[in-house]
Order: C-alpha cells, then structure tokens, then sequence
C-alpha cells in the first residue's frame, strides 16, 4: 500500500511539473514556433544565462553601459558579443566591453538609436539596476589575430569590442587607432583611451574636425597590418574599398532588403503563396500570412528565423549558417531568392 501512495504522489508531481512547464512555453514570446517536420538547425544554441543587472550608467551622450552580474561565467576573448534577451523578447547583440578575466560579470554598452528597430530603445527606457536580463554567448565573430602591427578605424559606439582588444595587446606592439563620432561628448571610453594609447590615438568629432581622411590617416598603414572597422555602414564600405582584407564588426545586416526584385515563396505546408516585394523581406511576408513565425534580431545574426528551403535558390545574405546548413535552409530575415520561386516547408 505504501508503494502505491508513493507511485501516486510521483505521478501527481510529474504531472504538475509537465503542466507548468507547458504555461511557461506557451507563454514565451516564441510560441508558438512552426514547428518543422525534420527541423534543420542542429545550429547548438549558446547556453542561456539569467543575469543581474547590477549597474547602469551612462558612459557618453546617448550611449549606456550596463554590468551584469552573474557566477562562474564563461569566458571570452577580446571581440566577443553576447545575446541579450530584452523584457519583450527582442533578442540584440552586444560587444563585451569589460575585463575578459572576470569570471562574475559582463559589461555591455548600447548607443540610442532614435530611429532604430526598438532594441536600444528598450535597454534605455526599461532596462534598470536589479532586473535579470536573459543572455546567450559570448560568441566572437570578431576576434583578434596575431599580427606584426594593427590598425583600428571605429566610429562611435563601434569602439566597443575593440576597447578590449587594445587592452589586451602587449606593450610594444606597434597599433593605431582612428576613432570618429559626432561629438567628443558622444564617444565613450574617450578618456580611457586617449590615456592608453597616447599619439597612437587620432579622435576626429564630426562637429569639430569633419568626417576623417582616411586616405590621409591610413596612407602609412604598413604591409602586413591587421586591420580592424566597426562602425556605421558608409565607414565599413569606405574601409572596404581601400583594404579589402579588413575585419570587420558590422552592427547592421550586410545588405538591405533591397535586392532583386520581387520573387514568390511558396509555403509547403500552410499551403499559401506570397509575393516578398523588392523593398521587403520574406520575414515581413512571411509573417502578414503567419503573425507567429519565430525571429529575434533580424539581421541575420540569431538564426532564430531559419527555415528549410524545400525547392528554388537562395542568395545567402547572412553571417551565420555555415555552407552545409546553408545547402537546405535560410534565414528568412535577410536572404532572398535568386530564382524566381522558392519553396519553404512552412
Ligand atoms: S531573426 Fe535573427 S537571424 Fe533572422
């Protein structure tokens, strides 16, 4: 008899335990997620942690670090970004900006951006000391490579994930660094800078000294250097053009939905087709049929949106999925057809 009460009472708790987990799903931002008959991700996710907020500050105009407590973290390597997991759901990378060997926080800074997609937005309006913040990473698309010399070309908040990396180059290492914002006022880690690398350091404010001649700043940039950009897009593209080894951070997807033209998708399994306009995304297609399609970030960095591609070809314009994933699925927030259909297993 008491091994029934205690089979009963086992089954009991496994039952309560199974149905709140299922609220808890149904009540994620996620829910909920088409589900693929033979998913093709195999992508493995970063492992998520819940962290401490525990401070804000403002560092520029404009621009807020936050340092987010937590034990035991993973470690990561100058360059590095997180995932942050933001109250509603959206999901936004961030470069690390703190000390790599500390094990018990990561430091992030977020510029506002007035007509941005929200997410700046929302670290600076809702984000506050003593909230947990859901984070996945550190992943490092931006690491620092052995080189006989560096140069560093940053505009605004872009000098985020390069701080560290000066930090972490040994003294006598020839580097150099331009760094370009609107005001003086709106650069962070100025100080800090200017302190740590001395007349290796050129600071151009827009309101004060233009745009930078970076014909004229790099024109000595010796063979060999490793060269870092991150920064807006016109100043990736202008690096781009003169250093086509550049290593590049980019905070914006590589290409806009503009492209090539209108094209169909056919969505297999909903048995609906659309028409994604030049100007547009299959996301946002995708998503006037079915509003509850998985995406986050939308710039394909978070694979959150990928789909497997059932038929047709697809120009890939992400920086993520790697050739073999890219064989039979996209990510429907960036990449577009270059054929006239395509078939989606949705
Ligand atoms: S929504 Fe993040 S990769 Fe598409």
């Amino acid at each position: 008899m008491p091994k029934l009460r205690t089979v009963v009472v086992v089954a009991g708790a496994a039952m309560l335990v199974r149905r709140a987990m299922r609220h808890r799903i149904q009540a994620s931002p996620l829910w909920p997620i088409p589900a693929l008959e033979n998913p093709t991700s195999g992508r493995p996710r970063s492992r998520a942690l819940r962290l401490l907020v525990a401070s804000r500050e403002t560092v520029a105009d404009g621009v807020v670090q936050l340092r987010l407590e937590g034990r035991d973290l993973p470690r990561w390597e100058p360059g590095a970004h997180l995932d942050l997991v933001l109250p509603s759901g959206l999901v936004r990378q961030y470069s690390l900006c703190g000390d790599p060997e500390d094990t018990s926080s990561y430091t992030v800074a977020t510029r506002l951006i007035e007509d941005g997609r929200g997410g700046s937005r929302e670290v600076h309006e809702q984000v506050a000391e003593g909230m947990e913040l859901e984070v996945r990473g550190p992943r490092n698309r931006f690491p620092l490579v052995d080189a006989p010399s560096y140069v560093f070309v940053v505009g605004g908040i872009g000098i985020t994930p390069v701080l560290p990396m000066l930090r972490a180059l040994p003294g006598g290492t020839p580097w150099r660094l331009v760094y370009g914002g609107r005001t003086r006022a709106s650069m962070p880690f100025l100080e800090e800078i200017e302190k740590l690398g001395g007349d290796r350091v050129t600071v151009v404010a827009e309101d004060e000294d233009g745009l930078p001649d970076l014909d004229g700043l790099l024109a000595d940039t010796a063979e060999g250097a490793a060269v870092y950009c991150c920064g807006p897009e016109g100043l990736i593209a202008a690096m781009e053009a003169r250093f086509p080894q550049v290593r590049l951070e980019r905070f914006t997807p590589h290409t806009s939905a503009d492209g090539n033209g209108a094209f169909e998708v056919e969505l297999r399994r909903s048995g609906r087709t659309l028409t994604v306009p030049a100007d547009s995304t299959v996301l946002a297609a995708v998503r006037a049929e079915l509003p509850n399609t998985a995406y986050s970030c939308e710039q394909g960095f978070c694979g959150t949106c990928q789909q497997r591609i059932l038929e047709g070809e697809v120009e890939h314009r992400d920086e993520l999925l790697t050739d073999a994933e890219r064989a039979d699925s996209m990510l429907i927030c960036v990449s577009r057809a270059r054929s006239e259909r395509l078939v989606l297993d949705m």
